[in-house]
């Protein structure tokens, strides 16, 4: 496929098949994503791969963290976005609410919504990223950033969806229970990975960007 083209059509897929994929493919799409650039090729990151009734596991036990209010405890800091950031941050959920029919007050359809994120969306498949806290600094993240976005892309070739999720990461002792992740290890992200139902209302959204004239200066130009 051609690399533009693939750039160009990987969106966030919040609606999949059933079918798994094939381990020998996700296999090649990890092999070739480790081509991704990283610090002084200190190559931070660790997979952790998951299918079958282990997901099946994970996802019943993060949607019961949410359903008895557990607070969630990610190993990273988050900070809310404000200002511009904010502003883009709930423009994504209004589109994606208008899509899902999702009414701002409707509290049940919300936390419906919210449980879906915690299935991985129904993808018969997810990669969890984990850091060891041995390399764990500011530039590990990129690196951790630039394998997440190259399976993204190796997947589209592959005809395969994904959405980067930081909701599957948003209650990492539960998925250390599941999966036997040491606590030396940092879980950096989570990805939901699989066929995409393009019948699904959400996988209709094409996010916004903004214009590049906003965001760059041009010097000796
Ligand atoms: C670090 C990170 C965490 C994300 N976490 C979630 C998530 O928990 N739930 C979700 O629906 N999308 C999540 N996303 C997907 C973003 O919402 C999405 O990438 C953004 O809206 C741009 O849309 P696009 O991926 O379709 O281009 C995450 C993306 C990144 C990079």
């Amino acid at each position: 496929m051609d690399l533009i083209e693939a750039i160009k059509s990987r969106k966030s897929i919040r609606g999949y098949k059933e079918t798994p994929v094939p381990k020998e493919i996700l296999t090649e799409i990890m092999e070739i994503a480790t081509r991704a650039p990283s610090s002084t090729n200190t190559q931070p990151w660790e997979f952790t791969v998951l299918g079958g009734t282990v997901l099946d596991d994970l996802k019943q036990t993060l949607q019961e963290q949410f359903l008895t209010g557990t607070e969630t405890n990610p190993d990273f800091s988050v900070k809310a976005p404000t200002g511009v950031y904010r502003k883009r941050q709930v423009e994504l959920g209004i589109t994606l609410f208008q899509l899902m029919d999702i009414a701002r007050e409707d509290k049940e359809k919300r936390n419906l919504w919210t449980l879906s994120m915690l299935r991985a969306f129904d993808a018969p498949n997810a990669i969890i990223i984990n850091v060891d806290e041995e390399i764990y600094n500011d530039w590990a993240m990129f690196g951790l950033g630039s394998i997440s976005q190259t399976i993204a892309l190796v997947a589209v070739n592959f005809g395969l969806g994904t959405c980067i999720q930081r909701a599957l990461i948003d209650y990492p002792d539960v998925v250390r229970q599941i999966t036997g992740i040491p606590q030396s290890k940092k879980l950096a992200i989570g990805i939901a990975i699989g066929y995409p139902d393009w019948d699904f209302p959400a996988n209709k959204l094409q996010s916004n960007r903004e214009p590049l004239t906003n965001i760059t200066t041009w010097h000796g130009f």
